[in-house]
């Protein structure tokens, strides 16, 4: 592991990466165990990565954690899915504290049953000034929705004349996402195998480089991130243009 940390670039890593944390129930059906078993191992693998991330000084992370589509599952293990994030949010929040680490929120997050939703409030306003990184959850989360959303409130301000219609840009669209603040995504992670975005940071992933690895999401660690940033920093990342105008592979884009 030491050699792969080594041939990372500390320059180049990546600004927001974004994981689709996928496998849980598959990991534990292997061994012959409840599904919610793999949802409670996965914690060692959010510990493990946002280890890596500190190390990196990656500054953005983000963790699906709970898609608007998860509410199809069975009522007992969405039951137990917003039980171990209460208690996980609660049970860290001092550790993530003392590192630094901004929480944020992204999603439908006034839906979540009431215990999961205050103590996520309380965590969102206990670290809003830290400064090392930022952890952001997206929970009850859909991009599509995040995307009606926007453009139902830029249609709002511009009946209201607040926005001119030809003012529409994509700042101005960006600015009324959830994630206004936060630089778009760099890289998407999904464990598992599955080769798919699931509706996931739809806007915001546009330039990222998708990176599929078929370890189950709680056998991930650390070593598996820093093969997934190994990976990332060999890749030419173009933005539209071609090889010789790329001066700077992390300027501006519109
Ligand atoms: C996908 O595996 C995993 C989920 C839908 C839940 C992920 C959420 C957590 C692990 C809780 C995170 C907690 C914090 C504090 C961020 P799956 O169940 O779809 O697995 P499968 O595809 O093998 O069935």
């Amino acid at each position: 592991m030491q050699t792969l940390l080594q041939n990372i670039h500390p320059d180049k890593v990546p600004k927001h990466v974004a994981i689709i944390m996928d496998g849980n129930g598959r990991w534990a059906q292997k061994k012959g165990l409840i599904r919610t078993f793999g949802h409670r191992n996965s914690m060692n693998s959010i510990k493990s990565t946002l280890e890596a991330c500190q190390e990196l000084n990656i500054p953005y992370i983000t963790l699906y954690a709970f898609s608007s589509e998860n509410w199809k599952r069975p009522e007992q293990e969405i039951s137990f899915l917003m039980d171990l994030l209460h208690k996980s949010l609660k049970q860290n929040l001092d550790k993530i504290h003392e590192n630094g680490i901004r929480l944020m929120a992204i999603g439908k997050t006034h839906n979540l049953p009431e215990k999961l939703s205050s103590q996520l409030e309380y965590s969102i306003e206990k670290t809003k000034k830290n400064q090392a990184a930022t952890l952001i959850l997206a929970l009850n989360y859909s991009a599509r929705h995040e995307i009606i959303r926007a453009t139902r409130s830029i249609a709002q301000k511009v009946t209201e004349g607040s926005i001119n219609l030809n003012d529409i840009n994509t700042k101005v669209f960006k600015d009324h996402l959830y994630t206004a603040e936060i630089p778009d995504v760099d890289l998407i992670i999904r464990t598992s195998g599955e080769q798919r975005i699931s509706n996931f940071l739809l806007w915001q992933a546009a330039y990222a480089e998708l990176y599929f690895t078929e370890v189950l999401w709680p056998d991930f660690r650390k070593k598996d991130f820093f093969e997934a940033i190994y990976n990332y920093q060999k890749r030419e990342r173009r933005f539209g243009k071609i090889e010789e105008q790329i001066q700077d592979q992390y300027s501006n884009l519109s």
